[in-house]
């Protein structure tokens, strides 16, 4: 075991906050058995205290330390898409403590797919509660500098892994019921799971339990954010310039005018790519104080439908709302 891992997990067992890195987006871990851990979850985040965490185990072999009747499809589930960026809403174990569940009978759980990530928990032979390592309500870090740069003092260690591959939140699927459902969509689509499952889940919950991720108003930036068709970003980008304002630019197109006050950064075309890269482009132009940041709206299909999600999100979050 490496010195930086074992220091990790000393400190975990002391109740304190180690920030990890996973192949979604960085997470913020606390001991899930140690209640006192957990409420520093909530301090640091600034996260309302109802709101539960996903419980972040080694490997499928723990995964009954944490949830109890498990069926047969969560287990199908597990096998198809674990480690990855896939959890699981599952009956909870009575030990499981309420900071965790948020006082639900559920909890939700996952299997990290990062070396990292895995190592630590191995070595820690538990489970660690963990929201993504961000203040309540802003954009997820995708690199431990965002981590430091977001919550500084408040974490005792960061894990850096480097840049998250996946850059976005893990698909949540509540597979307590007789319908699964996805409650928050993530880069393992509906088709996904369908293919596992033999059919199509269902979206969302008119029962939900609170999932803070469905907020309307949440992953955002602070500058206004609109979400641009294609061929009206260049009228929004001349409509700054007539203005004498400094705008930001997501696109996958190059930049066709030349102008400083044009901060145009190019994303992939794929769905993939666009999601590894979104959310430290609006980090990053969210510092450089544009007036506003312009992201092209991506296609409106299956293979997006979690990268939509986030960007309306980040739309509502950041107050502003214009056309396209
Ligand atoms: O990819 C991810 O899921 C990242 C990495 C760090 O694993 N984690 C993450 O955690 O996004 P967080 O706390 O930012 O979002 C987890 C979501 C929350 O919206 C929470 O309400 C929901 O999972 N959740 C957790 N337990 C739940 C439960 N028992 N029932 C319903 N929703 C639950
Ligand atoms: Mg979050």
């Amino acid at each position: 075991m490496s010195a930086e891992i074992e220091r990790a997990v000393e400190l975990l067992r002391a109740g304190e906050l180690v920030a990890f890195p996973t192949e979604t987006v960085y997470g913020l871990g606390a001991d899930a058995s140690n209640p006192a851990a957990v409420a520093k979850i909530f301090a640091a985040k600034g996260r309302p205290a109802d709101h539960p965490l996903i419980v972040h185990i080694p490997g499928v072999d723990h995964l009954d330390r944490w949830a109890r009747e498990i069926p047969e499809k969560a287990r199908a589930l597990a096998k198809a898409f674990w480690p990855g960026p896939l959890t699981l809403i599952l009956k909870r174990q009575p030990n499981v403590p309420d900071a965790v569940t948020g006082g639900q009978d559920t909890v939700g759980i996952r299997v990290p797919g990062h070396p990292l990530a895995l190592e630590l928990l191995r070595a820690f032979d538990g489970g660690l509660a963990a929201p993504s390592a961000n203040r309540f309500g802003h954009v997820s870090p995708t690199t431990a500098q965002h981590v430091r740069d977001e919550l500084g003092d408040s974490v005792a260690m960061i894990l850096d892994g480097g840049p998250c591959q996946v850059g976005i939140e893990s698909t949540i699927v509540d597979v307590t019921g007789e319908q699964t459902r996805i409650l928050r969509p993530g880069m393992i689509s509906a088709y996904d799971l369908g293919k596992v499952l033999g059919r199509l889940p269902g979206m969302g919950n008119d029962n939900a339990p609170r999932v803070s991720g469905s907020l309307a108003a949440h992953y955002a930036p602070a500058t206004p954010l609109a979400l641009l068709q294609p061929d009206v970003v260049i009228f929004a980008v001349r409509e700054s310039l007539a203005a004498n304002e400094r705008i930001g630019v997501i696109a996958p197109m190059a930049c066709p005018l030349s102008d400083e006050r044009i901060v145009w950064r190019q994303i992939s075309g794929e769905a993939a790519g666009f999601a590894q890269d979104i959310y430290a482009l609006l980090r990053e132009l969210d510092a450089l104080g544009c007036a506003r940041i312009v992201v092209q709206k991506p296609p409106q299909n299956e293979n997006w439908r979690a990268i939509n999600d986030r960007l309306q999100r980040a739309v509502a979050g950041s107050g502003f709302s214009f056309g396209g």
